[in-house]
């Protein structure tokens, strides 16, 4: 499929309902698009809880997991499906560290976040999770892929 063939070259990142609620969303679309990320999917949804559980699985037994669960599910979120060589990692360095007191200034945590929770942005943190994270958002109707140039 499409979307496999991208592996390496997508990421899904999410717009959290903290930096949605406090009017965030361009000035962070305006950092990622400026960052060389081309935007290729997007939309406006509200997680169930049932939703942000599945979508946060992996990290149910964690001690922060409904806490997760229930922040990510308290509002809006923008769902972004992002395009470019080396999406995962270089969107992963954009957005800074999970704990916006340890992210680097100038990245999106460090500019948007205010605390662990509630850190304004998701980046996908491998080439593999990326495809299963935008297959979760996202049909292949709604993904519109641009042709890679080097
Ligand atoms: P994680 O996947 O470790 O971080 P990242 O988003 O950088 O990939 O954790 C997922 C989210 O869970 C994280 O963005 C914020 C939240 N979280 C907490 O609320 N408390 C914590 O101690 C950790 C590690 C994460
Ligand atoms: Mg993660």
């Amino acid at each position: 499929t499409m979307i496999n063939h991208m592996l390496g070259n997508i990421t899904l990142s999410i717009i959290k309902p903290d930096a949605v609620q406090k009017g965030y969303v361009i000035p962070i679309l305006y950092k990622i698009v400026h960052a060389g990320f081309h935007i290729i999917a997007i939309k406006m949804i509200k997680l169930s809880k049932k939703s942000a559980t599945n979508f946060y699985t992996e990290h149910k037994k964690k001690l922060f997991f409904e806490s997760l669960v229930n922040f990510m599910s308290s509002g809006p979120i923008i769902s972004l499906i992002l395009e470019k060589k080396n999406a995962v990692k270089d969107f992963r360095i954009l957005i800074g560290e999970t704990n916006p007191i340890h992210a680097k200034k100038g990245t999106i945590r460090n500019l948007y976040a205010t605390s662990l929770k509630e850190n304004a942005i998701h980046g996908s943190d491998s080439n593999k999770n990326a495809i299963k994270e935008c297959s979760f958002y996202f049909s292949n109707k709604e993904i519109f892929f641009k042709k890679i140039c080097n």
